[in-house]
């Protein structure tokens, strides 16, 4: 344990420097925002991808957090399908909405292309390059999804590295959405470190391996789910993920996380089923959650979303699971402007 106080949001900011490129990407989302608004859009921030703990100042090692962005960047397409304009804040390199049905591994893109020589060309003609007949179908609606969201702006992308860009990022990316008020929805897919080792406290250099074995100790990253609940946004719809590899965990961290920050809503997942189902908790009431464990049960309300297990490990699942989690979304945002806009009226 580190013997100096925990990190406070606050100090947390106070002390750690931003990311050189911040008021840079401000600029671009106030701008996007601006647009979403005078459009009436709903706006949506997918956080997506694991962040990074450099261990130097001139970083040659680092630790890392598992995620390979695909909830994020399978959500980004959903949202964007029910109509939403979406703020993509990823692991730099981590996969993207639309790319990636083609990264590298699973769809490898130069398996999509074929050299054929024109038929009644002369023989010293260049040949030409066209895409795989079996190919065709998925890439034409990939590629007409994607064309589309480009013609009507509504995908901003950003992106980070270490869990310090990330948090100064998402502080900043909360307050220039909270224009949006309750038209915003913030849907943390992220896997953020639970550690990280203050500037004050990093080797300039790359550490030497002449001592033997090496020491570090780190800090707690704060939770800053509380002050964007507080603080950082203004009446913005806040689901929240968590990530188990014990069942048993899930519900009872899911409860406390929600008791702990007031926010709308968890998304529990176990880390070998999280393609195939995931369990919505949401407080019972919106207004309170009773202190006594004895009235948990019906303090909060759980729902499982699951789609079919393939057959087998290489066959494609028919439905992603994203694509449930969203409609349910959409649908429980929609409902909650409403509840709210009739508590406004009845005031
Ligand atoms: O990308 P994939 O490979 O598809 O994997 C998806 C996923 C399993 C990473 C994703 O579904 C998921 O569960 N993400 C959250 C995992 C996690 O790190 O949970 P947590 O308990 O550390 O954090 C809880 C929530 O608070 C998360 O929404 C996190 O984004 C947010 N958080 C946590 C700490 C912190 N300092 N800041 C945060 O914003």
């Amino acid at each position: 344990m580190s013997e100096s106080a925990p990190f406070s949001a606050e100090s947390y900011f106070a002390t750690q420097p931003p990311p050189a490129s911040l008021e840079h990407d401000i600029l671009g989302v106030r701008e996007f925002v601006q647009q979403q608004l005078k459009k009436d859009r709903n706006v949506v921030l997918v956080t997506s991808g694991g962040t990074t703990v450099p261990l130097e100042l001139n970083v040659v090692r680092f630790l890392d957090n598992f995620s390979a962005g695909t909830r994020g960047a399978t959500s980004a397409e959903y949202f964007l399908k029910a109509g939403y304009a979406v703020i993509f804040m990823h692991r730099q390199f981590s996969l993207q909405p639309f790319s990636r049905h083609y990264s590298h591994s699973t769809n490898p893109f130069l398996d999509f292309l074929e050299i054929e020589a024109p038929p009644d060309a002369a023989p010293d003609s260049t040949p030409q390059i066209c895409v795989a007949k079996e190919k065709r179908e998925d890439l034409m609606s990939v590629l007409t999804a994607y064309k589309s969201v480009q013609a009507s702006g509504t995908l901003h992308t950003l992106a980070f590295v270490t869990v310090n860009d990330y948090l100064w990022l998402l502080r900043a990316v909360s307050q220039e959405l909270s224009a949006l008020r309750r038209r915003a929805l913030y849907y943390l897919a992220a896997a953020v470190s639970d550690f990280f080792l203050p500037r004050q406290k990093m080797s300039e250099h790359k550490i030497q391996s002449g001592k033997g074995s090496l020491h570090i100790e780190m800090d707690q990253v704060p939770k800053i789910l509380k002050s964007m609940v507080d603080e950082w946004t203004k009446d913005g719809f806040i689901v929240s993920f968590k990530l188990e590899t014990d069942p048993a965990l899930l519900i009872p961290k899911a409860r406390a996380a929600l008791k702990r920050y007031g926010h709308q809503l968890v998304i529990a997942n176990e880390l070998h089923t999280r393609k195939y189902q995931v369990l919505f908790v949401t407080p019972s009431s919106p207004t309170s959650i009773p202190d006594d464990p004895a009235d948990e049960d019906s303090a909060f309300t759980e729902t499982w979303l699951r789609v079919d297990i393939p057959s087998t490990p290489s066959a494609v699942s028919q439905k992603e699971i994203e694509e449930e989690i969203v409609l349910e979304l959409a649908r429980r945002h929609s409902e909650w402007i409403n509840e709210k806009k009739l508590r406004q009226t009845q005031r």
